[in-house]
């Protein structure tokens, strides 16, 4: 492809793409409705001797592929947790591949450097985060965490763990304390990171489906009674299940008084802290040693664009950085090299697109959007609640609704089956895409408000159609 083509085929893609985010997506299925393996079996196993021209590629992709795409930017898409992008950010996206910066270090990318500097900033001061945090952009909350634990896992063996291994003190004893409701990334880092499974402490949860600080607290007693090392406590400020919210201070003071580091996962909900009536939600946060949340969930920025903030970078790149004699610069020292921050070495241009995004959508424009969703959220809340037929599953302090299908003549040992088969009958029917979780045992429907192009209407429609749906599952065959 030369130049020539190459601003051809950009131009189509661009006009391909804005025709598809600004509408044409609607007239797709949610949910892509392929079988396993249908994609796949429609492709060359070989690849291609010779170049073809791509407008063969793009025909294949729309033959062959697009019916297998699961549409995240559908405005009637509910489930998991939404990655809503935008048009900034995917110009971002694209000016950040057409440059191809890799930067590892400063000297290899001083412009992306700093500009994630100063848009980790922009986003510290949006949230309302202690002045002293400093951040840097990672792939996905999962690895921030992962990072965060490493930290936990030297600080509890004085510094020893990356020099000794497993032969540091007290590392064959060190605890970690989530609630049944953490999102399972932090049991997977602390497996990677060698905490072990059986070292993962659940503590239980209150009604409302956050920590309960009190039995945090016990557990940690009876840890230290056995001769065990609390190292690292995971609040979470929006869990994945119900968005429920950890008491974050008092957990802070728990880890504050046991030496503990302190880990605050707030993947999506953290973007509505940039909202001055919900930063409340982010309240005992200036205890936290490290602080991640997603751009990429629900701020209009494309996956993956993960915050990650720790009160001590120098404690991180102790941690994290090494040192090989190719990757020495003259500027070590003086700068940033992010390479030092993270797990990976080499590095994206990420701050681009967030900087797209930032400034053309503008703090208050991203406020604006974030307040329609929630204020949407509510009236789904509401409609649930007025409705004898449906049931309420947990507080609505955000933009994800948990419920069911509970008939008043339903058998209520019935109701998981009942609302599994709902929610399969809409996902079918390729108009909407829910997903589900299981809250206090129980089968919960979750639907979750934050889409880019949603409009109420699409909320609207999404209760509707669940009704329709459930009176036609209801209805004598
Ligand atoms: C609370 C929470 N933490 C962490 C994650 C993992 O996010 P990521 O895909 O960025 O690793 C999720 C994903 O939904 C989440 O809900």
């Amino acid at each position: 492809m030369d130049a020539n083509e190459f601003r051809r085929h950009g131009h189509e893609l661009v006009d391909w793409i804005a025709e598809y985010l600004d509408g044409g997506v609607r007239g797709h299925a949610v949910r892509a409705r392929v079988a396993p393996g249908e994609v796949r079996s429609q492709l060359p196993p070989e690849p291609p001797a010779r170049g073809e021209p791509f407008s063969r590629v793009m025909a294949d992709f729309e033959r062959v592929l697009l019916p297998g795409v699961t549409h995240w930017q559908h405005p009637r898409f509910f489930a998991y947790f939404p990655a809503n992008n935008s048009y900034p950010s995917v110009l971002g996206e694209l000016l950040s591949a057409g440059l191809g910066v890799q930067g590892m270090l400063w000297e290899t990318g001083p412009a992306a450097t700093e500009l994630e500097e100063v848009v980790m900033g922009w986003l510290r001061r949006m949230l309302g985060l202690p002045a002293e945090f400093q951040g840097v952009i990672q792939d996905t909350a999962s690895t921030a965490a992962l990072a965060a634990l490493l930290c936990a896992r030297e600080r509890a063996t004085h510094g020893r763990f990356n020099t000794e291994g497993a032969a540091a003190p007290q590392a064959d004893r060190l605890v970690v304390y989530v609630s049944p409701e953490t999102h399972s990334s932090i049991e997977k880092g602390a497996r990677i990171a060698g905490f072990g499974r059986e070292r993962v402490r659940k503590v239980p949860v209150g009604a409302a489906y956050a920590l309960d600080p009190v039995a945090l607290e016990a557990t940690v007693a009876a840890d230290l009674a056995a001769g065990l090392v609390p190292a690292c406590c995971v609040g979470t400020c929006g869990t994945t299940g119900s968005t429920a919210l950890d008491p974050l201070r008092a957990i802070g003071e728990t880890c504050r008084r046991h030496g503990m580091w302190f880990h605050v996962d707030a993947a999506l909900a953290g973007a509505a802290a940039i909202l001055s009536e919900k930063r409340h939600i982010l309240d005992g946060v200036e205890l936290a040693d490290s602080f991640v949340f997603n751009p990429h969930k629900w701020m209009f920025t494309n996956f993956d664009c993960s915050a990650f903030f720790v009160r001590d970078p120098d404690f991180l790149v102790k941690v994290l950085s090494i040192n090989p004699e190719y990757l020495r610069t003259a500027h070590d020292g003086g700068v940033s090299n992010f390479r030092d921050w993270h797990v990976q070495l080499g590095r994206r241009f990420r701050a681009l697109k967030l900087w797209f995004v930032i400034r053309t959508f503008g703090v208050e424009g991203i406020r604006a959007r974030l307040r329609e969703h929630l204020a949407w959220a509510q009236e789904f809340r509401s409609w649930v609640e007025a409705d004898p037929d449906w049931e309420l599953l947990a507080p609505v302090p955000l933009n994800l609704i948990c419920f069911r299908w509970a008939p008043l003549s339903a058998d209520p040992r019935a109701l998981d089956a009942l609302n599994e088969r709902l929610l399969r009958a809409v996902n079918d029917g390729g108009q909407l895409y829910l997903s589900h979780t299981r809250l206090g045992g129980d089968y919960a429907l979750r639907l979750c408000v934050g889409q880019t192009t949603q409009t109420r209407d699409d909320v609207a429609a999404a209760w509707r159609i669940l009704g329709e749906t459930a009176r036609a599952i209801a209805r004598p065959a």
